[in-house]
């Protein structure tokens, strides 16, 4: 890879202007940001996903299947995940369907392996029946790293690992990623790269045991937050960042094949790695009406204290680069939550945001 950027590091919404695009997971909370930062700019979407995870759920709130072709299905079943991707006839695919949560796959590690990993296979395979794809993203995470508790940040050619079988699943799905690329698709006709972000926060997110989606329930039902790991530092960033970080992937991917099929970390600044009750302390003052939060003592599962990212190639191989800064996070989840509670057309709010983030000059 060459230490410069090869692309702006900007979502060009002439590329994706009628681009045909097979997106998994469009009913989840990432998947519907985007689904429609991908309507606005007039591509052509179809959503594979099970039903939405969450109610109420960001994919029904916006509205999201009125612009897209929705399929809802199991990417266990290879059979379904391939008739829909052939028949989408896709150019590009973004897959983002999973079992995100660490502590679900505590409960249920068979479930959370099959989806993550043997859906990644299935969905590498669908990709491989097709003849129209041309560039794919497989979304993992920070946690695929093997955590050392560093405090610095891991970068894209250290170990995989995972100590919980979220984490540990999505290590595999990046090693299944990586033997595809080598066995399958080193001729050039698909470019396959993977995306790495961080924690992720936004307006829309209301899955469980997750930390601002529980810090906004327990405040709006005016009871105090519980804090599991109130010193844990996670590099939390807002859903755009990655969102366009994956987007900026395809379009090189598209453009750049042979330098840019690789692993990618989306992450924020390194200030914005910052401990629990940071997020929380500042949370509760922008909610004001008293909100307050207390340590949650009990013995809980496993989870890394220290987690960091490197962007640093991302910046110099894609020129993508962070726009917003946490504390900008923050306030735009209170305003964007608030605006909810009060029936606003959340469609629109989701739409004016991302033309918001496109106008931000990265900082
Ligand atoms: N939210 C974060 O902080 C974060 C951070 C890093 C990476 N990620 C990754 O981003 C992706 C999206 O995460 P999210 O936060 O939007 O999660 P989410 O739970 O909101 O959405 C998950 C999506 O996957 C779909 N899905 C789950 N199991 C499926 C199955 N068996 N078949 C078909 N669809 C299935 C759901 O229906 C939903 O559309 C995941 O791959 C996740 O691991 C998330």
């Amino acid at each position: 890879m060459a230490l410069m950027a090869m692309e702006s590091g900007t979502v060009d919404p002439a590329f994706w202007s009628g681009r045909r695009v097979f997106l998994t997971g469009h009913t989840g909370f990432k998947g519907s940001w985007m689904s429609i930062w991908l309507q606005t700019m007039g591509a052509e979407v179809t959503g594979f996903a099970l039903s939405p995870p969450t109610e109420p759920a960001l994919f029904e709130t916006a509205r999201v299947a009125q612009g897209m072709t929705s399929v809802i299905g199991d990417i266990r079943d290879p059979g379904a995940l391939t008739r829909a991707l052939v028949d989408a006839d896709p150019e590009v695919v973004i897959h983002m369907a999973a079992q995100p949560l660490v502590r679900s796959s505590y409960d249920d590690p068979v479930g959370t392996y099959a989806t993550n990993v043997m859906g990644t296979v299935h969905l590498l395979e669908a990709v491989r029946a097709a003849r129209s794809v041309r560039a794919v993203c497989v979304v993992t995470t920070d946690k695929c790293y093997e955590n050392r508790e560093w405090p610095w940040g891991y970068r894209e050619d250290e170990a995989m690992g995972g100590h919980d079988p979220y984490s540990n699943s999505k290590g595999c799905a990046e090693l299944v990623v990586s033997a595809y690329r080598r066995s399958f698709f080193s001729k050039g006709m698909v470019a396959l790269g993977s995306g790495r972000a961080g924690n992720v926060i936004g307006g829309g997110d209301w899955a469980t045991d997750r930390l601002v989606p529980d810090i906004l329930r327990a405040v709006e039902a005016d009871q105090p937050v519980l804090i599991r790991n109130p010193l844990a530092i996670r590099p939390w960033q807002h859903v755009l960042e990655p969102v366009a970080g994956y987007l900026v992937l395809c379009q090189a991917l598209w453009n750049r094949p042979a330098i840019s099929a690789e692993a990618w970390n989306f992450g924020p600044r390194d200030e914005d790695a910052r401990p629990v009750q940071w997020i929380v302390e500042r949370l509760c003052a922008l909610w004001g009406d008293g909100a307050v939060w207390r340590h949650d003592e009990r013995t809980q599962p496993h989870e890394a204290r220290y987690l960091k990212l490197d962007i640093s190639k991302a910046r110099a191989g894609l020129g993508w680069q962070p726009r917003w800064s946490l504390g900008e996070a923050l306030g735009r989840i209170v305003s964007w939550h608030r605006a909810w509670a009060a029936d606003d057309d959340m469609a629109a709010r989701c739409r004016a945001e991302i033309a918001d983030y496109m106008t931000t000059l990265p900082a």
